[in-house]
């Protein structure tokens, strides 16, 4: 790869992964070669492309211009030469050993040798496949899920020769693509096929025993794990030939507890779907979620024990690709951990063998398993913190905080780290704050706790921004409300082309509470500030960085190397906000001006920023706006920390308003009508 950059990706194989794959590829901007076999096969691939493009211009995902472009990107040619240019190539053919290790071989000696060579494989070992290439080290699994346009999770496999450069590259790849990436060993079935294949089963073997029809275990899965479609369904849509094809797999690997129920390989030879009719008997729920829970508490904690994937890892794996509302962990936690390990006793007393011993020493103790919702990565004296919550948008909680807190003074205390860095996982930097707290707290009058979680939050953001060493936010796609409030915290700013910044409070009826009307002053002026807080407006990349809310736009591939220069030149002195420039001299003088006048106006200047300023004022709750007015300018010229306790101080008496209430709760729901009170 020339510089670490990616320029052209190829994909071999155009069938239902492959072409899914240069799909999302071409989406997000990348040149993409797709090779298959022959003419028939690549027109057949590229026609699936297309189709499911016109589906998306059809339900207004896509425009046919956007469409256009990103066919034009995806080159599908049956020439495997082609694929002498990419920097990254994702082999997606038929799942048989040897037609997968002739494809590595041929991409061996076509591909450079600083390209990365990736398997879509869903139950090869890695280390097989690359079996027989020159260099081992730049070979790795991308699992990607089916639909892999769509669904974001992909398992980043290292096998044992993998070069940790080369792991560290596909999973940048990854966050590029917008895709949720989670690390797993070499190991059959990777971290979810290895829970999720046996959940299957047991399902089966529910109906086998006679416990319940087919649609009363699907009913009551749903209910258990918050999904969408039970077992059956599933499999009648996915495939019950992967699922008895899976399960045999796997059961060479690890035994006959992985083993396809003889009804399922009864069905996979009938070539019928599962019937899916019946009653309904909600009686059986409980007896049917317990078994399956068994289930998956002790494959999930047998996969932690061998090292396959952290815990975190497989509770995202469950929650972003198999859509469950809670990972095996999380549902342990829920249920109790003693609780848990008796239900997954039962499984391992019905297959002979032994509790995991990650459960075990859990249910010992008797506590929740603590599940880290950040990540803490020092590479050559920089300590990146990450949020870890990709499919919550990164949103700040109480248990983000607290982790947050504990690792950046760890950090902060460490004479070998020489500056931090604030990340997230995924697509977002931080979508704000938990909504679901504030209404729970707002309904049982809890208002000391939502002060106590801001208090906690704001003594985090002070502590960064007093630290002696540099701290870098960087920020790559959406920061909103708290988002923006802990990158400003940081002394440095770095974002990605494709980052926003948007303060959306007042149009939930509350106001920025950890710095945002006071941070923001300090960067852009009270001008600026009040029009980024009032009026909501989303600012992108170019425009943050235009007004000086951003310090630097780099291409991603760029960030590692702008952090450590940052990080190099040392903390900068105290911030004063930089003059405004002339694109946004007229919003600014209009808001410093008249703060909340500007809703009087009856002929306001005539600046677009202005007119859509107003617009968006219109449909904000009075008070929060009232009293966000008010922080921002008393807090100006106070020094940040009485600023903040100015925010701290009012924060029971927004959150009391029925505003507050209307607005938090409607969230996504329905547009909130407030009444100014
Ligand atoms: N379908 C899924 O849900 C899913 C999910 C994750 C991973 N996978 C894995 O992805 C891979 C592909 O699965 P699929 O469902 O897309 O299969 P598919 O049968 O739809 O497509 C395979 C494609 O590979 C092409 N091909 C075969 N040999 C080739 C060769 N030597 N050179 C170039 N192209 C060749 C075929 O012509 C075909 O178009 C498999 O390894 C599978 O296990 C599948």
């Amino acid at each position: 790869m020339t510089g670490g950059t990616f320029r052209v990706l190829g994909v071999v194989g155009a069938g239902n992964m492959g072409s899914g794959l240069a799909q999302k590829i071409a989406t997000e901007g990348f040149d993409v070669v797709l090779v298959d076999v022959d003419d028939e096969k690549v027109a057949r691939g590229r026609e699936s492309i297309r189709r499911t493009l016109a589906a998306g211009v059809a339900r207004k995902i896509f425009t046919e211009d956007a469409t256009a472009a990103i066919l034009k990107r995806v080159r599908a040619t049956s020439r495997f030469d082609d694929l002498a240019a990419a920097d990254l190539v994702i082999e997606a053919v038929f799942e048989d050993l040897d037609v997968k290790k002739d494809v590595f071989a041929r991409l061996d000696r076509i591909c450079r040798p600083d390209a990365i060579l990736a398997t879509n494989t869903s139950s090869f070992a890695v280390a097989d496949v690359a079996a027989d290439t020159r260099l081992p080290e730049r070979v790795l699994g991308l699992h990607y899920f089916y639909h892999p346009a769509k669904n974001r999770l992909v398992e980043v496999v290292a096998e044992l020769e993998s070069s940790e450069e080369a792991v560290r590259r596909a999973w940048t790849l990854q966050e590029m693509l917008g895709k949720t990436p989670i690390r797993s060993r070499d190991s059959c079935g990777f971290i979810v096929n290895r829970f999720f294949s046996p959940w299957l089963n047991e399902a089966v073997r529910l109906l086998e025993d006679d416990v319940a029809n087919t649609a009363t275990i699907d009913a009551a899965a749903k209910q258990g794990f918050g999904i969408g479609m039970g077992p059956f369904e599933l499999m009648n849509v996915t495939g019950i030939a992967i699922a008895a094809h899976t399960a045999a797999t796997l059961s060479r690997a690890f035994g006959p507890l992985y083993a396809a129920p003889r009804r399922l390989r009864k069905q996979f030879a009938s070539r019928q779907p599962w019937a899916l009719k019946g009653e309904v008997d909600a009686s059986l729920f409980d007896a049917i979620i317990d078994r399956l829970a068994g289930i998956t508490f002790y494959v999930a904690a047998a996969l932690v024990d061998e090292g396959v994937g952290t815990i975190e890892d497989t509770d995202i794996g469950a929650r972003v690709g198999l859509r469950w509302r809670r990972g095996p962990f999380e549902l342990m936690n829920e249920r109790g951990v003693r609780e848990a390990a008796a239900l997954a006793a039962d499984t391992a007393r019905r297959w002979k063998t032994r509790l995991p011993d990650t459960l075990l020493r859990q249910a010992a103790a008797s506590q929740p398993f603590r599940l880290s919702l950040v990540n803490r990565n020092i590479v050559d004296g920089i300590a990146t913190l990450t949020i870890n919550r990709p499919d919550a948008m990164n949103a700040l909680n109480e248990a983000v905080i607290e982790q947050l807190a504990e690792l950046f003074a760890l950090s902060a205390d460490d004479p070998a780290i020489e500056g931090i860095v604030l990340a997230g996982t995924g697509k977002a930097f931080v979508a704000g704050a938990d909504i679901r707290f504030f209404v729970k707290n707002i309904e049982s009058k809890n208002f000391r706790r939502i002060v106590a979680f801001t208090r906690h939050g704001q003594d985090l953001l002070l502590a960064i921004e007093r630290c002696r060493k540099p701290v870098v936010a960087r920020v790559h796609g959406v920061a909103l409300g708290g988002g923006v409030e802990l990158a400003l915290a940081g002394h440095y700013i770095v974002a990605t082309p494709s980052a926003s910044f948007a303060f959306p409070e007042t149009g939930i009826g509350i106001y920025p509470g950890l710095g945002g009307t006071q941070r923001t002053t300090r960067r852009v002026g009270v001008g600026l500030a009040k029009w980024l807080v009032l009026s909501g407006q989303t600012v992108n990349a170019e425009e943050a960085l235009a007004i000086g809310l951003v310090d630097r736009v780099v291409p991603y591939e760029q960030l590692e190397a702008t952090i450590r220069e940052l990080v190099d030149r040392g903390r900068p002195g105290p911030r004063t906000a930089q003059p405004v420039p002339a694109t946004h001299a007229t919003v600014a003088e209009f808001f410093e001006r008249d703060g909340l006048d500007v809703l009087k106006h009856d002929t306001p200047p005539d600046d677009g920023r202005i007119a859509s300023a107003l617009r968006k004022l219109q449909s904000k709750a009075p008070v929060a706006l009232r009293i966000a007015a008010e922080l921002i300018e008393r807090g100006a010229a106070l020094p940040v920390e009485e600023g903040v306790a100015l925010e701290l101080g009012r924060l029971e008496e927004i959150f009391s308003t029925a505003d507050a209430y209307e607005g938090l709760s409607s969230l996504g729901r329905r547009p909130p009508v407030f009444k100014g009170a």
